[in-house]
């Protein structure tokens, strides 16, 4: 995973998303997604990449092209809610989870507690993530989805163990 890195994402990031989205399985983009899109709207573009008091939006870039993509936005039951995905030639080396660090400590910074996550039920490699992360988590299961609720200073150790490097960089 030399060379890859973590940085908030950018207006003029919308060609490098759309070939990320366009890269990642069917199955992938369903799992993050929970729909199996063809061509990505130009408003799901927009929202992926956008930055402002309301929502925090971090890429993983290796040699140029984005290979991962977190998000996070304020509101709901939680202070914020995440959504995070890999593209799946990079998936199993970590970078889901610092993904989520990264953008978690922004979150914190910012005054955020609590976190929220929606995962389609059949999605045990999440699942199993989230486990690992925040132990103490809370998992509702509501139509095949399992609604995750976290608290934030509970993951902020966690992160400090797994990562050595600048927040934003792995
Ligand atoms: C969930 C996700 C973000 C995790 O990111 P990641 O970088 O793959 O996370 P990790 O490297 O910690 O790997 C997670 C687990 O998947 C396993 N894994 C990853 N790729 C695998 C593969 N191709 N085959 C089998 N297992 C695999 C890892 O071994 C690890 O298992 P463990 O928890 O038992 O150690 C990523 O898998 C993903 O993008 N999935 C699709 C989108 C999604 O489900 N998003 C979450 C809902 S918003």
């Amino acid at each position: 995973m030399q060379g890859t890195q973590i940085r908030p994402a950018r207006t003029d990031d919308d060609e490098r998303i759309r070939r990320f989205l366009a890269g990642l399985s069917l199955h992938t983009r369903t799992l993050r997604f929970f729909t199996g899109f063809s061509r990505p709207a130009a408003s799901l573009v927009r929202t992926l990449l956008a930055v402002d008091e309301h929502r925090d939006a971090l890429v993983a870039t290796l040699d140029g092209e984005i290979i991962g993509h977190a998000m996070s936005y304020r509101g709901g039951v939680t202070d914020v809610e995440i959504a995070v995905v890999v593209t799946d030639r990079w998936q199993g080396h970590g970078l889901g989870p610092r993904l989520a660090d990264a953008l978690l400590r922004r979150a914190a910074a910012g005054g955020a507690t609590t976190v929220g996550m929606d995962v389609m039920g059949e999605n045990r490699r999440a699942l199993r993530v989230i486990r690992r992360l925040w132990p103490d988590a809370t998992m509702k299961v509501v139509s095949g989805t399992v609604e995750v609720t976290a608290m934030i200073d509970r993951a902020a150790p966690f992160a400090e163990q797994r990562s050595a490097a600048s927040p934003l960089t792995v």
